[in-house]
């Protein structure tokens, strides 16, 4: 969005203007030497549960995310159920989508709810003034929405409205989608259709009040939202958790004076942070690139581990017992819009490189497990980062897609530590570990082992040293490409996805890998 604030903003322009002198090209044309590294898997210092929640996802009314994405309405030829479409509900589940958040976004501080219920052909036309002043139909509201989690088995994350609303406004849609008795709001709910209330486990107080929520000061956001929040009550059962607005990416300050001020009502702080690697006004491609901005993106998403350091010591000196959480409600990789397409509808393709975005923060999220219980990428479907992109009946999944399929095994599991010691993957004067390494163990003692292989040409030989975990067996998958920016179109939507991964074996109590350059892995460890 235009002044998009300065964590944005970053000065790789040398790297770029190197990039396209030294690297015009993006294939992948040799495979260079072979690089070491050795971890310890801990699995005597078992630790925490990863909570599944930080595999969630996020639609906004933007772009053609809810509209064609998600919902083509029941009298669709693309076969849907209830208005939404099955192919899109399918490839959800697969991903055990833990959560869904809704309706925004920058959307949510300017939608009334009421404009989203009763029969659709009644409902009003507004403008959406965030993204493209497109008239939204509203065919999309509260019941389509809690529909969709219920299909799909995701629990609603709903974000409610500070920026243009009112605390009334905000209790009575609480108090209409999760009160039982016999109300007004309650009544009109059975009206619409639904007899039963429903749950709803996380409520977001405002989004990003430090910018399009309505620009406001900390100070004066905290007071507002424990004027908000005051309001928004347990009903019939339902446990709210609160989710106040917190800082825009690194924001220290906006952190150190909302979390003291409203912790005492808030059981959790939101984050946002976006992977953009350039300036706010000159993004990078999202294909096309040259191996200085493969580096570029996934050496700016490492940053997300410093931003939840900075965030979480601030919440630690007044919550040391962390009953607080950290929601990282919006994160992923934000690329210039595609040719062709409007800019205000945020469309970009999604390589290989998203893939591997998605896998590093899915380990900084997992090392964070103890703070961080929830995160939504940015967005599901054909806005952002998604993991799904449609053209009329088409569909295609992403490689980001892929990278949460890969991942989902550590949903819930207990987190092991690993002790990593990574070659660095070194480009002009910057370098960053070329090996990242998550280990978490189930229920069943099962051990899942993820791997990030950052080096965009080198192949990394990892002995790793499996303390106390009873394994005898090894199995893997891959994903990796010819290409740094191999990417899944229509003509070709199965270019980038998972494959057997067998170059790994397990002898005693060591795992010895060779990772490809540019890859993900995951490992799965057995009796
Ligand atoms: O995800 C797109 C936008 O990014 C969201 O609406 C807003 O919260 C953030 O600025």
């Amino acid at each position: 969005m235009p002044g998009k604030p300065n964590y944005l903003i970053r000065s790789d322009a040398i790297h770029f203007i190197l990039a396209l002198i030294l690297f015009p090209q993006i294939v992948v044309a040799a495979q260079a030497a072979t690089l070491s590294a050795t971890a310890t898997i801990q699995g005597d210092q078992e630790q925490g549960t990863i909570s599944k929640h930080i595999y969630g996802h996020f639609m906004e009314h933007l772009g053609r995310c809810i509209y064609d994405g998600l919902w083509v309405g029941e009298d669709s030829s693309i076969p849907n159920t209830r208005g939404i479409r099955n192919d899109v509900i399918a490839a959800l589940k697969e991903l055990n989508c833990p959560n869904l958040r809704w309706p925004g976004g920058c959307f949510a501080d300017d939608y009334h709810w009421r404009d989203g219920i009763g029969p659709r052909k009644e409902r009003p036309k507004r403008i959406n003034i965030h993204w493209g002043q497109v008239i939204e139909t509203n065919a999309f509201g509260t019941h389509e929405f809690l529909d969709l989690c219920e299909i799909v088995g995701a629990e609603p994350y709903v974000a409610g409205n500070v920026g243009s609303g009112s605390p009334q406004e905000m209790r009575d849609w609480i108090e209409y989608m999760t009160f039982d008795g016999d109300s007004e709001l309650a009544n009109l709910r059975r009206a619409n259709g639904r007899e039963k209330p429903w749950k709803i486990p996380f409520f977001g107080v405002g989004n990003e009040n430090w910018g399009c929520g309505g620009n406001m000061t900390p100070e004066f956001y905290a007071d507002l939202y424990k004027r908000f929040a005051t309001f928004c009550r347990d009903l019939s059962g339902n446990h709210l958790m609160r989710v106040a607005c917190g800082p825009n990416g690194g924001n220290d300050h906006w952190t150190s004076v909302v979390f003291p001020r409203v912790s005492g009502q808030a059981e959790a702080l939101s984050l946002h942070y976006y992977t953009l690697s350039a300036p706010w006004h000159d993004k990078l491609r999202a294909t096309g690139f040259s191996e200085v901005q493969w580096f570029g993106i996934l050496n700016s998403t490492l940053r997300m581990g410093d931003i939840l350091d900075s965030t979480e010591a601030i919440m630690n000196a007044t919550d040391p017992e962390k009953y607080r959480h950290l929601f990282v409600d919006e994160w992923g990789t934000w690329y210039r819009e595609e040719e062709g397409t409007n800019p205000s509808v945020l469309f970009q393709q999604n390589s290989l490189r998203d893939a591997l975005v998605a896998g590093l923060n899915f380990h900084i999220f997992q090392q964070h497990h103890e703070r961080v219980k929830l995160c939504n990428i940015a967005q599901t479907v054909n806005v952002l980062q998604a993991m799904i992109l449609t053209e009329g009946p088409k569909m295609l999944l992403t490689p980001t897609y892929h990278a949460f399929e890969m991942c989902k095994v550590h949903q819930d599991t207990k987190y092991l530590p690993v002790k990593l010691e990574s070659p660095r993957y070194s480009l002009g004067s910057e370098s960053i570990p070329a090996v990242s390494v998550s280990a978490s163990r189930a229920t069943d003692g099962t051990v899942y082992i993820s791997l990030v292989n950052t080096h965009a040409l080198e192949s990394v030989d990892l002995k790793c040293q499996l303390a106390d975990i009873d394994a005898s067996q090894v199995a893997g998958r891959v994903l990796t490409a010819d290409a740094l920016d191999a990417h899944n179109t229509f003509d070709q939507p199965n270019r980038v996805e998972p494959s057997e991964f067998s170059d790994c074996s397990i002898s005693a109590t060591t795992l010895n890998t060779t990772l490809p350059p540019h890859s993900l892995v995951v490992l799965t460890l057995s009796k």
